[in-house]
């Protein structure tokens, strides 16, 4: 008689050993490595192994380019993250902190594509239909070919797909359905795996745009199984909490465009809108303080206005904190390493807090010089201008750089009457706007 194959699985990133392990080898989890039953097996290979078959393989050359469709989702923030709309035959991943408007935003986004003449179907396997059509009626997402299933089994799902000719799949959430192919529970790496799978190979063969739900973990990855995005086309996440008034949703992979683009949404009664006049909306011209310098990033092909505060104060730990929201922390210890080294602040007695008002996290390093000025501008207790934006890398050993697209952030600038910059080098067009030379942190002081 053949033995029978051992095979563990990690429940957090997929990895699969022969024995058993306390930790992860490959994420580093503790406990999360279980063992799969044939079944089980049978299934990881199915979705791991390629189909056999004659090779069919084609010369690059020869095949034939085909451009990229693309239909708006009559949501202007939305198509922009999606880069330029929803490609139909595509699965994206939308994941998000419980209650910042997944489910708000996706039966909203339904509906709009219902209402250009598309069959909608939305799967709920979290809500009764009572529940999501008294968030319609808010929602006013009332549309005709929008057609709801309160359903967690996957194969059900695929049984109302085949009664309708239906051009776009959401599913709400990835976590709650289930296939009966697979005996693990709901929201297990095996189950999501599977039902992945399933989904990515309908949309390409019906050409439907699936959009899936997933609930992230504190650490900010879809919870448990970080497998989904791998095998998505599309990953975007909301960034922040409920508790922000501007909602973020980011790009993190984009197999049909950039992933530098982020949406901004705004929460209102009628459910999450595209938020308007969004330049003005991350920073306050009105009052210097001290502890808080502004700065400009390119998010996408957008430039940002944003405020970055900073708070030093006495530490009575014999360990100060350095804490940064909205920041790279590791950046935020090289910054103030540099602080000591070379402008001589006493700061290791000090506990230093960044935050970035708004809730946006900043993804570039031109907010450096700008963090080093609301850090001295909270310790000397001096508010810096308002009038003044900062705009520069800082390097480890203190001098300042250049950034890309300057031209945009100051015209940024112009257009928001700021009439002063701090740069590494002056331009050659200013925009209107007065640039102050700093290549050097050293100067930064002096200038502060
Ligand atoms: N009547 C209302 N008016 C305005 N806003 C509301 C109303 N009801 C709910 N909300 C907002 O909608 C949010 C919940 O949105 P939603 O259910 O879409 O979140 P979710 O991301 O799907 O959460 P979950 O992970 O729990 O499914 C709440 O946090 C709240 O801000
Ligand atoms: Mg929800």
């Amino acid at each position: 008689m053949a033995k029978k194959k051992t095979l563990f699985e990690c429940q957090h990133c997929g990895f699969t050993s022969a024995k058993w392990m306390g930790k992860c080898p490959n994420c580093g989890a503790w406990d999360s490595l279980v063992e799969l039953s044939e079944q089980q097996q049978e299934v990881l290979k199915q979705t791991s192994k390629a189909t056999t078959g004659k090779a069919k393989a084609q010369s690059i050359s020869e095949i034939e380019q085909t451009e990229v469709q693309r239909f708006s989702s009559d949501d202007v923030e939305l198509d922009m993250v999606l880069g330029g709309g929803v490609v139909p035959g595509s699965l994206t991943l939308i994941g998000g902190s419980p209650g910042v408007g997944k489910s708000t935003l996706l039966l909203k986004i339904g509906a709009n594509i219902a209402n250009g003449g598309r069959d909608t179907l939305y799967v709920t396997g979290e809500e009764s239909e009572g529940q999501v059509k008294l968030r319609a009626n808010r929602l006013d997402a009332n549309a005709k070919q929008l057609y709801l299933l309160s359903e967690i089994k996957l194969e059900q799902v695929l049984a109302e797909l085949a009664h309708r000719d239906y051009e776009c799949l959401i599913v709400d959430s990835i976590q709650t359905l289930y296939s009966e192919a697979v005996t693990s529970a709901p929201g297990s790496v095996t189950q999501v795996r599977q039902i992945t799978f399933e989904l990515m190979r309908i949309a390409k063969e019906r050409r439907i745009a699936i959009f899936i739900i997933g609930h992230i973990t504190k650490e900010g990855s879809i919870a448990g199984p970080r497998v989904l995005e791998h095998m998505v086309d599309t990953v975007l996440y909301f960034e922040g909490d409920s508790s922000q008034e501007l909602r973020i949703l980011r790009g993190f992979k984009n197999r049909f465009g950039p992933t530098s683009e982020i949406g901004v949404f705004e929460m209102r009664n009628e459910g999450l809108v595209s938020a308007k006049d969004i330049g003005s909306r991350f920073f306050n011209k009105e009052r210097a303080q001290s502890g808080s310098a502004l700065t400009v990033v390119m998010e996408g092909s957008r430039p940002l206005i944003l405020e970055v505060q900073a708070l030093v104060s006495d530490s009575h730990a014999s360990n100060p904190k350095r804490q940064a929201t909205g920041f790279d922390n590791n950046r935020l210890g090289m910054l103030l390493a540099l602080l000591e080294r070379k402008l001589e602040l006493p700061l290791n007695s000090y506990d230093v807090f960044i935050n970035i008002a708004g809730g946006i996290k900043i993804s570039e390093t031109a907010a450096d010089l700008a963090v080093l000025a609301a850090i001295i501008s909270s310790f000397r207790d001096r508010p810096v201008s308002k009038e003044t934006v900062f705009i520069g890398e800082v390097s480890l050993v203190g001098d300042v750089r250049e950034v890309f697209q300057l031209d945009s952030r100051l015209r940024e600038l112009a257009m928001h009457g700021i009439t002063k910059a701090l740069v590494a080098k002056k331009p050659q067009q200013n925009q209107g706007v007065k640039c102050y030379p700093v290549d050097e942190v050293t100067k930064l002081i002096e200038w502060m």
